[in-house]
């Protein structure tokens, strides 16, 4: 993954390339580092774990220079270590990469036949002594650029720094994104725009295959091909608020918070006064035979909701998987199919592949997406902002309850098309749905209670989550919340799967979250939940006031949630859920907005 940056700017190079990264710190935290060329001279500072550690190194070890290239670390080929820190540098060349060579061991092997011998563990280094093996040779820093980006197998984004050069960066894309600035004088390259927000609005996003050879002049853009480029300039609208926490102790708090205000912006937005759908025109299902749900994580759980959804209200036939198995198993699509890609980020590579690979096998691609500007909603025919507002906390929280409520408005408006629904009962349908962020609010107001619980949950060893229907997709969600961010091990189970193994885990020991709202399916969860507890299982109950004045006799703990239309229960129950894993983190004292060994935007295989 990693985020990657470069500035040839006017002023001090250091305090913009750090606050970039800071902006790109969702992509990675395992190392940072950064390379300025300061009077013709290359030099650098790198430094293991987040961010911060390197903003102290600069400011006893400062580097100075007007020209530089930057980078945060997911580790993907040796450990986080400074040695294998970006950038990368090789006598007077320095690069900084995302992404993953495929074919690093055969050119490392190569490198070392001529006495260019790696000091890292790292693909990135191999790029570098590419370079300079051609420099050494007699090439200029283009020409060794270019001849080097020509050997290279999988997917990358990167900038290159020289010594001697003080105007002079060279970026290049395939497979991972890159977006150049515009400055007045100046000029910049990043993983995405927000990165480059505090110093541009204007953007040009490489397409795949390009190449660029920047100076504070401009840009020469070459495609694949090595022709001359011309790519299209945008201005981007960006939130400024965005890394501010707003008074709340982590941002995901934050963003479990805002979630009633986005969700009924999302709503307002694809609906209109009078009650009526209000999505775009492109989104027609007449004709489309089924639909195919693909993502990863929590978005996939959210697509798992949705199939619930188009099946039952729509009738329209679901098909969901993740994205890095679909890739791989030649799914069996139907001409007439839409496929749907759900992404907070849109720039999931697993899902960007998944897209790619079904682009001429469908009806349409149709994206989910929070970042309009992303490579998934670029490369969709239609993409659906979800409008969250950015996420920050590297567990989805918001987004995911937004990518729920679109999909939601996605099934009505299929069942429409399909004459499935009439006009009343869509009416309620929305209705109901247009509750959903009242009842939210009434299910934030118990954090508190929540904190209490999570108390008990921080001893436990293991915690599993169950339910039925579009419930079962939530439980997974909700046990993946909380591994990633308690690091309590959890799993989701269907309700009615538990006898068939899952059981044999139950002991007084083993909390047990019942997600439970009184629907056409709760019975059937009761009968679960109690061969749990007469198991001695140790059952929280959530469910609203009337299941749990039925049930909640003999359970450990159960919470009340306001009754919600049993369809949208997954929007409302995603709540708990998620102050369920925030509160069990604090109370473990774990980090909760940039969880061990993660990162907020996966842009490798
Ligand atoms: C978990 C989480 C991840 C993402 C997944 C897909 O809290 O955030 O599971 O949902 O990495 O990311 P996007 O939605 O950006 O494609």
């Amino acid at each position: 993954m990693c985020g990657i940056v470069g500035v040839l700017g006017n002023h001090e190079a250091a305090p913009l390339l750090v606050e970039a990264l800071k902006r790109l710190e969702y992509r990675g935290y395992d190392s940072a580092g950064i390379a300025t060329v300061n009077a013709g001279k290359l030099d650098r500072r790198r430094a293991v774990g987040k961010l911060v550690n390197l903003s102290d190194l600069l400011v006893h070890n400062p580097l100075a220079g007007k020209a530089g290239i930057g980078h945060t670390r997911w580790a993907t080929h040796g450990a986080a270590t400074v040695a294998n820190a970006h950038p990368h540098r090789a006598g007077g060349v320095a690069v900084v990469h995302n992404g993953i060579i495929e074919n690093f061991r055969d050119l490392r092997a190569e490198l070392a036949a001529d006495g260019y011998v790696q000091e890292s563990e790292t693909d990135t280094e191999t790029i570098v002594l590419l370079v300079k093996r051609a420099m050494d040779r007699g090439a200029a820093p283009v020409e060794a650029a270019k001849d080097t980006l020509a050997r290279l197998h999988g997917a990358f984004a990167l900038c290159f720094l020289f010594d001697g050069h003080d105007d002079l960066m060279i970026a290049a894309r395939k497979g991972s994104p890159l977006a150049i600035g515009w400055g007045e004088g100046e000029m910049f390259v990043g993983s995405d725009a927000i990165a480059l927000a505090p110093m541009t609005d204007r953007i040009t996003y490489l397409e795949e295959g390009d190449w660029a050879v920047i100076t504070r002049a401009g840009a020469e853009i070459y495609d694949a091909e090595n022709r001359r480029a011309n790519r299209a300039e945008t201005r981007i609208q960006l939130d400024a608020t965005r890394i501010e926490k707003a008074g709340y102790k982590h941002f995901m708090a934050k963003e479990i918070a805002e979630q009633p205000v986005v969700i009924a912006d999302a709503l307002k937005h694809y609906t209109s006064a009078d009650g009526a759908l209000r999505l775009p025109e492109a989104l027609d299902f007449k004709g489309i035979d089924r639909v195919t749900l693909v993502a990863c994580g929590t978005a996939s759980y959210a697509c798992h909701v949705a199939k619930y959804w188009f099946e039952q209200i729509a009738g329209l036939p679901a098909d969901i998987d993740i994205a890095s198995e679909f890739r791989y198993r030649d799914p069996v699509l139907s001409p007439a199919s839409m496929a749907i890609f759900v992404s907070q980020s849109g720039e999931t590579a697993d899902t960007l592949a998944a897209l790619r690979h079904v682009r001429d096998k469908v009806a349409k691609v149709v994206s989910v997406i929070n970042v309009p500007t992303s490579s998934i909603a670029r490369e969709s025919d239609l993409a659906l902002p979800i409008l969250a507002g950015v996420e920050v906390g590297v567990a989805s929280t918001k987004a995911f309850t937004c990518q729920l409520t679109v999909l939601a408005l996605m099934a009505l408006k299929a069942a429409q098309d399909h004459g499935r629904i009439d006009p009343h009962a869509l009416a309620a349908k929305l209705q109901s749905l247009r509750s959903v962020p009242g009842l939210m609010n009434a299910a934030l107001a118990l954090s508190d209670p929540i904190a209490r619980v999570a108390e008990e949950l921080a001893k436990a060893q293991d915690i599993l989550f169950l339910g039925r229907g579009p419930m079962f997709p939530l439980a997974l969600e909700g046990a993946l919340k909380l591994k990633e961010i308690s690091y309590i091990h959890a799993e989701g189970y269907a309700s009615g799967e538990l006898k068939h193994g899952p059981i044999a885990l139950i002991d007084a020991a083993v909390p047990v979250i019942v997600l439970a709202p009184k629907d056409a399916l709760f019975d059937k969860t009761v009968s679960n939940m109690q061969e749990v507890m007469a198991r001695n299982g140790k059952v929280l109950l959530l469910s609203d006031a009337e299941g749990v004045a039925e049930t909640g006799k003999g359970t450990w703990k159960t919470l009340t949630l306001p009754g919600v239309e049993p369809l949208w229960a997954p929007i409302l129950y995603a709540v708990p859920a998620q102050l369920l894993a925030y509160h069990t983190a604090v109370a473990k004292g774990t980090d909760v907005d940039q969880p061990r060994n993660l990162a907020k935007s996966v842009t490798v295989e």
